[in-house]
C-alpha cells in the first residue's frame, strides 16, 4: 500500500438527497499537499472491508488547509460510498493517498469550455479558482441548475458559468458553444457516460479534433458482480473474487501488490498479464484488438466471464 494521510472529517454537508460533501483537515496540522486542477484523492473508507475510492478534489488547487470531496451514492456499486453516507461523520479520521491528477487542464490553452453533468461539476471548481486566478477566460456549463457548488462557481466567476435545467437544454448551449470558440480552445467534459458521449459527438459533428476533447469518467457501469476465481501463475496460489469486491480489491486483500491510480478501468496503471482464462472487460483502457488477444486485464474493473478461474501473471 502506498503513503497515505490521515484527515479529520471537519464538516459534512449535504448537497443533494443523494451527494455528500466532506471537508478533510489534516490531523496533525501540517499542511496537506497542494495539487494541481483536476486532481483525485483516493479515500481509504473503512467498514466490514476497506474501500478504495477515487474522488474529485472540490476546492482550489492551493487549498491545503482542507480539501473537500463530493460523493454520491452508488447502491449498485461496491459499498464505499454507501459507507460514506451512511458511516462516515464529522470528526471521524479517514486515510486518503496523495492527489494524482488524470484530468488536468491543458497547459497554454488560450481559453476552456467546461461542460459538467451532475455530480461531474467536482473537478471543474479546482479548474475554476485556478483558471481565474491565471486570468485564462473559459466558460462552463452544467445541468441541472442549483446545488452549493454550482452556486459557489457562479459567485466565484459570474458571466461564464451557465447553468441549464436539464439534459436537452445543456446540449443546445453545448452545440452554440462549440461554434463560438476561438482557436486554441479546449473541450473538457465530465459527467455521466451517456451525457459524456452526446458531448463527444457533438464536438465530433462540429469539427473538433480529439486532442482539443479531455473527458473525464467518474462512474463506470460495473455491471452484474458474480464471484469467480483467479489463480496467480507463479506461485499456483488461489484467490477467491467475492460478488462484493473487484479484482483488484481481493488481490490487495490477499497481500498482492497492484499498482494503480483511477481504481475505474481509465488509467491503464493496474494492468496485468492473463494467460489463461475469459475476462468480462469492463474497463476503456485497452483496445478492440488488445481485447480480442486476451492477455491482458484491468483487475480494478474487470472480473471474468463465467467462474474461471483466470490464470494472471503474478507471483
Ligand atoms: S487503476 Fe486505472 S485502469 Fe485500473
Amino acid at each position: 500500500m502506498g503513503v497515505t494521510i490521515d484527515v479529520r472529517v471537519a464538516a459534512v454537508r449535504e448537497l443533494a438527497p443523494d451527494v455528500r460533501e466532506l471537508t478533510l483537515t489534516p490531523l496533525n496540522g501540517t499542511p496537506l499537499p497542494a495539487f494541481s486542477p483536476g486532481s483525485h484523492v483516493v479515500v481509504h473508507v473503512p467498514g466490514e472491508r476497506t474501500r478504495r475510492n477515487p474522488y474529485s478534489l472540490a476546492c482550489a488547487p492551493w487549498s491545503t488547509d482542507a480539501y473537500r470531496i463530493a460523493v454520491r451514492r452508488l447502491d449498485d456499486g461496491r459499498g464505499g460510498s454507501r459507507a460514506v453516507h451512511e458511516h462516515v461523520g464529522e470528526g471521524d479520521v479517514l486515510a486518503i493517498e496523495p492527489p494524482r491528477n488524470l484530468f488536468a487542464p491543458v497547459v497554454g490553452a488560450r481559453r476552456h469550455l467546461l461542460v459538467a453533468g451532475g455530480i461531474g461539476i467536482t473537478p471543474f471548481v479546482s479548474y475554476a479558482h485556478q483558471l481565474v486566478a491565471d486570468g485564462v477566460p473559459f466558460e462552463l456549463h452544467h445541468a441541472p441548475t442549483g446545488g452549493p457548488l454550482a452556486d459557489e462557481l457562479a459567485a466565484l466567476c459570474p458571466g461564464a458559468v451557465h447553468a441549464h435545467a436539464g439534459r436537452d437544454e445543456l446540449m443546445a448551449a453545448v452545440e452554440a458553444a462549440l461554434d463560438a470558440q476561438p482557436l486554441g480552445t479546449h473541450l473538457s467534459v465530465c459527467g455521466p457516460p451517456a451525457m459524456m458521449e452526446a458531448v463527444c459527438d457533438a464536438a465530433r459533428r462540429h469539427g473538433w479534433p480529439g486532442s482539443r476533447v479531455h473527458l473525464e469518467r467518474f462512474v463506470l457501469d460495473t455491471g452484474p458482480m458474480d464471484p469467480f476465481a483467479v489463480r496467480l501463475a507463479r506461485s499456483g496460489r488461489e484467490i477467491a473474487v467475492g460478488e462484493d469486491e473487484s479484482l483488484l480489491e481481493a488481490l490487495e486483500a490477499a497481500g498482492v501488490d497492484v499498482p494503480y491510480l483511477c481504481r475505474q478501468g481509465i488509467c491503464g496503471e493496474c494492468r496485468l498479464g492473463l494467460l489463461e482464462g475469459t475476462p468480462d472487460h469492463r474497463d476503456i483502457f485497452l483496445t478492440a484488438d488488445e481485447r480480442a488477444a486476451g492477455t491482458a486485464i484491468m483487475p480494478c474493473v474487470s472480473r471474468c466471464a463465467g467462474d474461471g478461474p483466470l490464470v494472471l501473471d503474478l507471483a
